[in-house]
């Protein structure tokens, strides 16, 4: 082999190499999407402090945690909640979703305060055009709209991006609400 040609098969491996590498960056940023819909990059649609009043006009004052108040303080029941929410046999949320404030960032949008929360406000998260509409037309969360969205997610949002099946059990997403109810309830300025 001439040097010429060794030269050659060098740039060409090289090539192949990079080439290579960008399949394999491309999967990279592809597979959570398509597992998880995350977003690989981040087209940040925080709510300014105007659209979110205008979003909650009208339910400013409806306390929509009241209802933690009526929560059973026994162990057991604690306990179902949280395994409700948590395990892979429950509705795998905490997989995907942080609930207090000062959780770090999950690939999903906080549900911290959820319930009286417009569709669609959480920081630092790249909403689906699907959610994005729901915020437009003005949906708060209520616990009742919780239930009937993870009961069958595609089915009450087309087009959304959360991989979830739909928790046909009703228990179950009982138990998920008011796990919500006690954890994700905002800490209240004064
Ligand atoms: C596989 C990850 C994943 C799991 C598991 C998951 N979610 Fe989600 N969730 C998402 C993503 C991603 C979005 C944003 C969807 C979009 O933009 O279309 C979302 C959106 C939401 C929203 C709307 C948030 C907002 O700001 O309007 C709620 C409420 C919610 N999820 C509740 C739940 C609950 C309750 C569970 C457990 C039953 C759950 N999620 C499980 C990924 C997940």
């Amino acid at each position: 082999m001439s040097l010429l040609d060794m030269r050659k098969y060098v740039n060409n491996a090289r090539g192949v190499h990079w080439l290579f590498i960008m399949v394999l960056i491309g999967i990279a940023f592809y597979l959570p999407f398509l597992i998880f819909g995350a977003f690989p990059y981040n087209t940040k649609t925080n709510t300014n402090p105007d659209e979110m009043g205008q979003l909650l006009e009208g339910f400013e004052s409806v306390d929509f945690y009241a209802m933690s108040e009526f929560l059973s303080d026994s162990p057991k029941q604690i306990q179902k909640e949280i395994d409700a929410f948590e395990t892979w046999e429950g509705g795998k949320c905490r997989f995907c979703h942080a609930v207090k404030e000062d959780d770090r960032d999950r690939m999903a949008p906080s549900l911290y305060g959820i319930f009286g929360r417009p569709a669609g406000v959480g920081d630092n998260y790249t909403y689906s055009d699907a959610l994005m509409n729901l915020k437009s037309n003005g949906l708060i969360w209520t616990p009742e709209l919780l239930d009937a969205f993870i009961s069958n997610p595609s089915n009450f949002m087309p087009g959304n991006r959360m991989r979830v099946q739909g928790i046909e059990d009703l228990e179950t997403r009982k138990l998920i609400v008011n796990y919500l109810m006690r954890e994700s309830k905002p800490i209240k300025e004064e």
